[in-house]
């Protein structure tokens, strides 16, 4: 699949919570065919410390807008000033980068989300349920005050969220849903903290489910050159940001 390089617009920018927000941006072309599990790799202009491009997760995207979500937690120098740019400034983006989630049909799919991990899963959702799959989102978050807007992912399956307080759904981890123990699943998909992941991997595994997972390795060039983003895998060593970032669990050495 061809990368581009192109400039966008930011056209909206939407607060979630203290940590997270949504930048929704523009291209002024057609946008090409993008795949659930793809990432960009944004240019922080308005920082003149932050050198090295970041990875975001892509959210969402509507074709006949030319619009693509991306959602963004802050963590550092990049994404903080990502969260300071102003509607109509422009942003230079490398994509789509990294491989896809697979999309089965007509099967019982588990997605799995905590944290910023939720990001790839609503785009993910559309395509599942646009395959005839049935759907159930997990998305799990520290307490009411860090969840996501639900309202996205509900036309595309049922939604259940987790809390580890307690304020909101079922408390716990994500892993610890009780969908998990009452229903069967033919696919899972998840993305979120590696310990997460990993839970999710075991359930999978014990359970007899295809599963597929997102790392979330540091990188930096995003297109196999520094090679900073390498996980160990049954299969060798595989740069993250060009044969993932999407694996099945089979290939890890989890
Ligand atoms: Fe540079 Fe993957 S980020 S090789």
């Amino acid at each position: 699949m061809k990368k581009l390089i192109q400039d966008f617009e930011l056209i909206k920018y939407k607060e979630l919570n203290c940590e997270h927000f949504v930048l929704d941006i523009k291209a002024k072309e057609a946008l090409p065919e993008i795949l659930p599990g793809q990432f960009v790799n944004v240019k922080v202009d308005n920082n003149s410390s932050v050198f090295l491009r970041r990875p975001l997760s892509i959210h969402n995207v509507d074709y006949e807008r030319n619009v693509i979500q991306l959602f963004v937690k802050r963590v550092g120098e990049g994404t903080k000033s990502l969260g300071e740019l102003k509607i109509g400034d422009t942003l230079s983006v490398v994509y789509p980068l990294g491989n896809a989630f697979s999309i089965p049909k007509n099967a019982k799919t588990l997605l799995i989300g905590g944290g910023c991990g939720v990001a790839p899963l609503l785009y993910l959702s559309k395509f599942l349920h646009q395959a005839g799959n049935e759907v159930t989102i997990i998305l799990g978050v520290r307490s009411a005050h860090d969840s996501v807007s639900l309202e996205a992912y509900k036309p595309y399956g049922r939604v259940l969220v987790t809390t580890e307080d307690g304020s909101q759904g079922e408390k716990g981890y994500p892993t610890q849903h009780s969908v998990l123990t009452n229903e069967s699943f033919d696919y899972s998909f998840t993305c979120g903290p590696e310990p997460m992941m990993k839970a999710v991997a075991a359930y999978s595994k014990a359970n007899d489910v295809t599963c597929e997972v997102s790392l979330e390795n540091m990188m930096a060039c995003g297109f196999g050159a520094c090679l900073c983003c390498v996980t160990d895998t049954k299969k060798g060593n595989k740069c993250v940001c060009t044969e993932g970032p999407i694996f099945n669990i089979k290939d890890l050495k989890w």
